[in-house]
């Protein structure tokens, strides 16, 4: 079961840092999205990232002609028919996944793989709007994509396991290390990471430190690259807000349960580096400022 041609659905920031990776690995890559805008939009970011890769000597201009030539774009779902492995990156909602899903199953190929990169939505409600439950499974990559070396390889009660191996074999010519996990609520990463994250805004509602001082000691005191509160401004706080509650339906435990400043932060759309403020303010992006703590937050 070899994979030689992948289609990565959505372009969009997990979307696009997918398609750079595969086509980088030498993989003809073809992205979907859902208008032209948006398939230029992606390709002009890889195209961005590449050039800053040849600026800094990483990569030679012939390999980010190479690595282009690799990759095409399109807003037709039906030349996906060709791809040996389809991974998804689209908005995280079951019923829009499982719509493009049930569409994807008219066009692909029956030996095709249907990998979905989640964090948080059911592989097995997923799988279960195909026809194909057994070649689907979940490949969770990690922000920024060309950088974490990790994925997640997410199988479920139905995944064959000679899919599962054509999984692992493909990660690795990513160059990227697989992890194997299961279809559970924030399989590993997130399981472990979203609690952490939740209790540093806690943290902080008790007064046990200021924003810079918690994400000093964490990056300072345990050598993380982000402090909690930059990093949940990097992953997205509308993104936190959904895995923690995604955890706390499932486990009904209260170290899952997102606290009220983050749910207020979200209602206002301070989302974090995207909407240009969450729990930094960053209209200069180079020294984010954090939120006023002397008004009540
Ligand atoms: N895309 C591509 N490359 C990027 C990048 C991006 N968005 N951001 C940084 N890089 C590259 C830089 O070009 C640089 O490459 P070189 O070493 O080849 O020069 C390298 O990463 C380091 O970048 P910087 O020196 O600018 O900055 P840094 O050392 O602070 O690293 C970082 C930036 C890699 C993002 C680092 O801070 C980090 O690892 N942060 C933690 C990120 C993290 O935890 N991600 C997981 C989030 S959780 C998730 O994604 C799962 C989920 O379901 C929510």
């Amino acid at each position: 079961m070899e994979i030689r041609e992948v289609g990565v659905v959505g372009c969009g920031l997990m979307g696009s840092g997918i398609a750079q990776v595969t086509a980088t690995a030498g993989f003809p890559t073809l992205v979907v999205e859902a208008s032209q805008e948006l398939c230029d939009r992606g390709i002009e970011n890889i195209s961005k990232r590449l050039k800053r890769l040849v600026e800094k000597k990483s990569l030679s201009a012939e390999q980010q002609s190479a690595i282009q030539g690799r990759l095409r774009a399109t807003t037709d779902l039906s030349k996906l028919s060709a791809c040996d492995l389809v991974i998804e990156a689209i908005l995280e909602n079951l019923e829009v996944k499982n719509k493009l899903w049930r569409s994807l199953d008219g066009v692909l190929r029956p030996e095709a793989i249907c990998a979905s990169n989640t964090s948080s939505v059911s592989i097995t409600q997923m799988m279960m709007a195909t026809r194909r439950p057994e070649r689907f499974l979940g490949m969770h990559f990690f922000n920024p994509v060309p950088v974490m070396e990790l994925v997640e390889l997410v199988k479920t009660l139905a995944t064959d396991p000679e899919v599962y191996e054509a999984a692992v074999e493909f990660t690795r010519k990513l160059g990227k290390t697989p992890v194997h996990t299961f279809d559970r609520p924030g399989f590993i990463v997130n399981r472990l990471l979203v609690p952490y994250l939740l209790d540093a805004i806690r943290a902080l509602e008790e007064g046990v430190g200021s924003i810079t001082d918690i994400d000093r000691s964490m990056k300072l005191g345990c050598g993380h690259p982000m402090g909690p509160f930059i990093l949940m401004d990097f992953i997205g706080l509308d993104t936190v807000y959904y895995i923690a509650n995604v955890l706390f339906d499932e486990f009904r435990e209260g170290r899952f349960a997102p606290p009220g400043l983050l749910k207020r932060l979200v209602v206002a759309g301070w989302l974090g580096r995207k909407s240009g403020k969450g729990f930094y303010d960053y209209s200069d992006p180079n020294a984010p400022k954090p939120l006023d703590q002397s008004v009540r937050l």
